[in-house]
């Protein structure tokens, strides 16, 4: 008996979150918060040099400060690792205490260990670091930059057809060039990590995404047997594909180790744009060749990224723009170009945020090359079938998102022509673009109880990321049960309960309702042929076409995610469309957002509350990466200059004014059992390209670069 999820979730029952007063009553606890017995501070130092090598330290004025226990560099602590941490693709990444060289700007290379966190940063401000130094590369253009070719690399860059023919012969052409800035992640939750030894048994509270990950990774770093770890992350204060298994916590827990105490890590805002990961710089060219009648005969989408000097990391992104329309010639490549710059890493919808900027910008061009509406160019190249493969899709309500949303804002008032629509002295513009995400799903697993009483527990190594996960697992029981949500306890973010996949992908809610649905099933079976009592369930769930293995491997700590373009029968994404009113002052050129009503389509809404609160996070989020985020380069020392909340620009309420979101109701029936195609991530997509888009149709001029600026307006 497999859950029916028409009967359980609905667009019209919200949920409040179950841990809502735990979190606004400072209750909940995130992991630097977790209380140790006793333990010591640690602060690092970072180079102040991007490329060369250590030839010393002087020390004595940091052993001096009172409260100092211990200075670790590579010269007494460089092999206290078994095996080096490893990037966000599992390859070799900049290193940090191992050895002399110098990979980055502000890469760790000593900590001081300390009795209170002040002496601790006292000690490591009277650390002096010699150092041997070599002019630095900081970005594509600058002396040193090395390309490397897609080919050397993992991953598909999807082709099919000969698109360079079909593009010569393209009766309309958009040949253009797009780029998308360094940006950094600035949860307000730092990074951190507290690392306690109790004999060989070491627990670890970090912030993570993936408990199996983040023990698998440090006991691998540290040579130990992962039983011997046990990672604890409660709450997480912003994940964003920032949080999990990184090169940090193993070096903490070799420092308390070699303490005999419990080392506390908490890094600095400042630290944090070169100790973590964060989105890289990309550059794109997209040529998009079509019919007088607006359907695309050819599509070209070569994308470039900035990446470390030893990391092959790359987050591609053609595999979602070869997928967004019907076309018969489609050729893309991905390659990275290496400087000396930390590693980057996974960001709120990785490939997609920059690689649909490109596409989205280059379909409005297209329409106006064609002069055609661009909403009706997206429909007359809408597809039920992956151009790629041909697979079907699992489901597809593109267009349902642009009508919905187009009747919502009021498209039928926009007037064809750029700069023709103005409010007094604001030019008015209309822009839209489609929004997409991969449907991913992973292996998870769960223990649930169901007591005489009525009472429910549920039990799995789960992430509440800040999405709203307790309150989704809890949900989905007692609707299954038929109990009420206030009668289930849910215990998540512990690598000592049954494993599940990470958080990420925007694949929590598939992975995590289907086996929770799954169990509680189990139990009504159970009750059902008479059995009363205490009525304990443990249940597996792995996504249709995944192999059984996948479940011991993320209980190793191995990432196993499947959607999107990874199935045999079918391709999987959720899809939306973002609507954009934009002003721009005739004379000053200042630029405002004015309102946005987004439509989004994904599958099974499990609570509508917090999926509008993705929705619209995510949104805002599009705001900010078309208008403010922008980590600003010294280029000579390949140094980032506004490493901090008040020089890295976010929106303020005040940038917000109006921003609507529609949920679109879509039964997929092929994706996962209960429908889920995810929310976390789709919210961001395309909302930079909608806003250029909508800059473009006010002023007439096309901003391919992020963040638009006023200072790009000046001559429109
Ligand atoms: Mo997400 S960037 O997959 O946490």
């Amino acid at each position: 008996m497999a859950t029916n999820p028409k009967q359980i979730f609905d667009l019209n029952r919200p949920e409040k979150r179950i841990d809502g007063i735990a979190k606004v009553t400072g209750a909940a606890r995130y992991a630097a918060d977790e209380p140790v017995a006793n333990p010591a501070y640690a602060y690092a130092v970072t180079s102040r040099i991007a490329k060369g090598s250590i030839t010393g330290f002087r020390l004595d004025e940091a052993r001096a400060v009172p409260g100092v226990l211990d200075i670790l560099t590579h010269e007494n602590f460089g092999k206290a690792l078994e095996k080096q941490a490893m990037g966000p693709d599992g390859g070799p990444t900049t290193g940090t205490l191992n050895d002399a060289r110098i990979w980055h700007d502000g890469q760790m290379v000593a900590l001081v260990i300390a009795d209170s966190f002040e002496s601790a940063r006292a000690g490591a401000y009277a650390v002096q670091v010699d150092y041997e130094e070599e002019n630095p590369t900081a970005s594509f253009d600058d002396a040193g930059a090395l390309p490397e070719l897609s080919s050397t690399m993992a991953g598909d860059n999807p082709h099919v057809g000969d698109a360079e023919g079909a593009f010569a012969s393209a009766a309309v052409k958009v040949d253009a060039k797009y780029s998308t800035p360094t940006q950094h992640h600035n949860a307000l939750e730092l990074f951190s990590t507290t690392c306690a030894w109790e004999g060989a048994k070491l627990t670890v509270y970090d912030p993570s995404q993936f408990m199996a990950g983040t023990r698998g990774a440090t006991a691998t770093s540290l040579g130990i047997d992962a039983a011997t770890v046990h990672a604890v992350s409660r709450y997480v204060g912003g994940a964003f594909g920032s949080k999990g298994p990184n090169p940090r916590t193993a070096w903490i827990a070799a420092a308390a180790r070699r303490l005999g105490r419990p080392v506390r890590f908490v890094v600095t805002r400042e630290q944090g744009f070169t100790t973590a990961t964060y989105r890289a710089e990309t550059r794109h060219r997209v040529r998009l060749g079509a019919s007088r009648d607006g359907k695309l005969v050819a599509l070209q989408h070569q994308g470039s990224e900035i990446c470390s000097r030893p990391s092959k990391y790359k987050v591609g992104g053609t595999d979602a723009t070869a997928r967004m329309y019907a076309c018969p010639n489609i050729k893309t490549a991905v390659s990275i170009v290496h400087a000396d710059r930390n590693t980057p890493g996974y960001m709120r919808a990785p490939p997609e945020t920059p690689y649909m900027f490109a596409l989205e910008s280059a379909m409005d061009e297209l329409a106006v090359e064609l002069n055609l509406d661009p909403i009706e160019l997206r429909r007359r190249n809408d597809t039920q079938k992956d151009p790629v493969t041909g697979l079907p899709f699992s489901s597809r309500s593109l267009m349902k998102c642009f009508d919905a949303a187009a009747r919502e804002f009021g498209w039928s008032k926009r007037s064809a022509q750029p700069k023709s629509m103005k409010d007094g002295e604001w030019l008015v513009g209309y822009g839209c673009a489609t929004a997409c995400y991969p449907a991913n799903a992973g292996p998870a697993a769960a223990r649930v109880t169901l007591t005489p009483d009525g009472k429910a527990s549920v039990q799995l190594a789960g992430h509440e990321i800040g999405t709203g996960a307790y309150t989704l697992v809890a949900l989905t029981a007692a609707r299954v049960l038929g109990i009420p949500i206030a009668n289930v306890s849910v215990a998540m973010g512990d690598s000592d309960l049954p494993p599940v996949v990470i958080a990420g992908g925007s694949s929590n809610a598939a992975s995590t309702a289907n086996v929770v649905a799954n169990a509680c099933e189990k139990i009504i079976a159970r009750k059902a042929k008479g059995e009363s009592g205490h009525i304990e369930v443990y249940e597996e769930f792995v996504p249709q076409g995944m192999s059984p293995k996948s479940m011991v491997e993320i209980s190793q700590g191995k990432m196993s995610l499947q959607g999107g373009v990874g199935r045999k029968d079918v391709t999987a994404f959720s899809f939306g469309a973002h609507l954009v009113e934009m002003r721009v002052h005739e004379r000053t050129r200042e630029v405002r957002f004015a309102r946005s009503v987004s439509a989004f389509a994904a599958g099974t809404i499990v609570n509508p509350l917090a999926a509008y609160s993705q929705f619209m996070g995510g949104s805002i989020w599009g705001i900010s990466s078309a208008l403010h985020e922008h980590t600003e380069m010294d280029r000579r020392a390949a140094r980032y200059v506004n490493e901090n909340l008040a020089d890295y620009l976010i929106p303020v309420n005040a940038d917000v004014p109006d921003l609507r979101v529609l949920m679109i109701p879509e039964d997929d029936t092929r994706v996962n059992p209960l429908g889920i195609k995810g929310i976390g991530e789709i919210g961001i997509v395309g909302m930079n390209a909608a806003i250029a888009n909508a800059v473009f149709h006010a002023t007439g001029k096309r901003i391919r670069d992020l963040p638009i600026r006023l200072e790009q307006l000046l001559e429109a």
